[in-house]
């Protein structure tokens, strides 16, 4: 299995999970190492047998091309992407670089590679692990769903949507394997400190002021690492090709109840007084094109593959909370990068 972007967020926590579950299935992990990737995350399945890491560009033919060549990977789970909205608001071409052209190579050197005698037996699966931003801003009422038109608005969600469709177009034009899912906001550990739960988590630790955009009334539909990882475990196992599958946590809140939630259990977790946290909070100038709502339907997924998210948000946060505060030494190494020299130290010196 080729799993591109495996040391960001969720490619990591999906690697960790899939890795000692599935012995005989050897993890190829494809990640260029941006600001968003480090290896520290990788740290327990290093020396695993089944799992090897490969420093590259997904939009890098020769890379990919040869990866196929000396693996012949029968599944790719795609999930490098940059993925910051704020970042695609300064510097937009990074996101079309990796998100439009790096997706587009992948599709066309598993097309290459792959036998079309087999695309319909079940033998391959090129899995495109996409967003719910794709579909636009709800007003105050109604879901998005697998059938929602597309309506991008930011540089971010146009790159992935654009992705999205290059995915379904090899699948349309060339038969290939391809499932895209569409999924809500994630939280948990191992994701960087610029996304909203813990960059509040971190300054919360550290007693700095938390920037709310606008009033904090935009509205998001929060889903739990461990969970989308099991509902992308689920759907590589039970999915059909050809499909589209939303997955979220259908648990919405306003960015300001979600802040304060999250700040009143790091209140309980260092028995800081109640609600004393919440003095950090400072609401900011809002961002261009800034979407109002996100929500949506996981009915498809639940009634067809029996997935659903196995936390609540009171236990996702608390589960996240316990990480940061358990994981310092991390914190430190992936801000100032110090995580490369540990990662040469503790793995590449030795061999
Ligand atoms: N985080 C969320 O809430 C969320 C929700 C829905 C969907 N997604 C999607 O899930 C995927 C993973 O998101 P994440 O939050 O883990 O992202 P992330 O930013 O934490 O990690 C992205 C990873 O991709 C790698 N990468 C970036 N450009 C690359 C390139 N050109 N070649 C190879 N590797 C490259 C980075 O080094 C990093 O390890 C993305 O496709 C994202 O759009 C994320």
């Amino acid at each position: 299995m080729l799993v591109t972007g495996g040391a960001g967020f969720i490619g990591s926590n999906f690697l960790l999970r899939m890795a000692p579950r599935y012995p005989k299935v050897l993890f190829v992990n494809l990640d260029s190492l941006t600001y968003a990737g480090n290896l520290m995350n990788l740290a327990p399945v290093e020396k695993a047998e089944n799992y090897f890491f490969v420093h590259g560009d997904i939009s890098d033919r020769n890379i990919v091309r040869n990866l196929f060549r000396e693996y012949a990977f029968s599944t790719i789970v795609h999930f490098a992407a940059e993925s910051h909205v704020d970042r695609s608001v300064q510097s937009p071409l990074s996101f079309v670089e990796t998100n439009v052209l790096g997706t587009a190579t992948l599709l066309e050197e598993a097309r290459a590679a792959w036998n079309p005698d087999e695309f319909e037996t079940g033998r391959y699966r090129f899995h495109h692990v996409s967003t719910d931003e794709v579909y636009g801003s709800l007003g105050p009422e109604g879901l998005f769903s697998e059938t929602t038109p597309y309506d991008p608005r930011s540089p971010y969600s146009a790159s992935k949507a654009s992705a999205d469709h290059f995915a379904r177009a090899w699948g349309q034009t060339y038969g290939l394997p391809v499932v895209v899912s569409n999924c809500s906001n994630n939280y948990g550990p191992r994701q960087f400190p610029e996304k909203l739960v813990p960059l509040v988590i971190v300054r919360a630790m550290k007693e700095n002021e938390i920037p709310i955009y606008g009033k904090g009334e935009n509205i998001r539909d929060w889903l739990f690492v461990a969970d989308h990882c099991e509902a992308l475990e689920t759907i590589l196992l039970s999915g059909a090709d050809g499909e589209t599958y939303g997955v979220g946590g259908e648990t919405c809140r306003t960015n300001l109840e979600l802040v304060h939630f999250v700040l009143d259990r790091v209140d309980r977790a260092l028995n800081r007084p109640e609600g004393a946290s919440r003095a950090l909070v400072s609401l900011v100038k809002d961002r261009p094109g800034h979407d109002y709502r996100y929500a949506m339907d996981t009915s498809k997924v639940r009634r067809e593959l029996g997935w659903r998210p196995r936390h609540d948000l009171l236990q996702g946060i608390d589960a996240t909370i316990a990480w940061y505060l358990e994981n310092e030494e991390w914190l430190k190494a992936v801000l100032d990068e110090s995580w490369r020299r540990w990662y040469n130290e503790q793995y590449v010196a030795r061999t």
